[in-house]
């Protein structure tokens, strides 16, 4: 076994200190310390996007990520997205109401992508309607092999619109 490596991250609110291998990813941190399963693994090569997480509340691909590279991080999955009471995200919400998802596998990957363009525009003072371009540009990095994306555009500009202050 390879050396470990002190870590601290806090992960959807929650510290956790932990000794990882110095070669793990963080999405392998996430999902076989953590068992916070909803982050996938589709590819393992920077290309899909089924990996992505909001880290230090910007996405990141976390299978291109070492965990120990988060070191003093805080992170969001998608297990954070809902409110503590279960309510759901606005772009959870978005997703069931349009139908954005068939086998769901990219669906955690492309709400946190989402998450960080609604932010991103928050922070820009652009809240409300975002066009088609925009999101598609936003989730160029994410695939899905079933929707067709239409109903993917269409979940996150439905959570844009119904969302005038998106926190994550
Ligand atoms: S698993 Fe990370 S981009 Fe595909
Ligand atoms: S819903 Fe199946 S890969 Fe996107």
């Amino acid at each position: 076994m390879g050396a470990t490596v002190p870590l601290k991250v806090t992960v959807n609110g929650e510290a956790h200190a932990s000794e990882v291998p110095a070669r793990m990813l963080l999405v392998h941190y996430l999902r076989d310390e953590l068992g916070l399963t909803g982050t996938h693994v589709g590819c393992d090569t920077s290309s899909c996007g089924a990996c992505t997480c909001l880290v230090d509340g910007e996405s990141a691909k976390t299978c291109t990520v070492l965990a120990v590279q988060a070191d003093g991080s805080e992170i969001t999955t998608i297990e954070g997205m809902a409110g503590a009471d279960g309510t759901l995200h606005p772009l959870q919400e978005g997703f069931w109401a349009e139908h954005g998802l068939q086998c769901g596998y990219c669906t955690p990957g492309m709400i946190m992508a989402a998450a960080d363009l609604l932010a991103r525009r928050e922070g820009a003072g652009r809240v409300g309607a975002v066009s088609e371009q925009e999101v598609r540009k936003a989730l160029e990095g994410n695939l899905c092999r079933c929707t067709g994306y239409h109903n993917i555009v269409k979940a996150v500009q439905a959570a844009a619109e119904a969302s005038r202050r998106i926190t994550v």
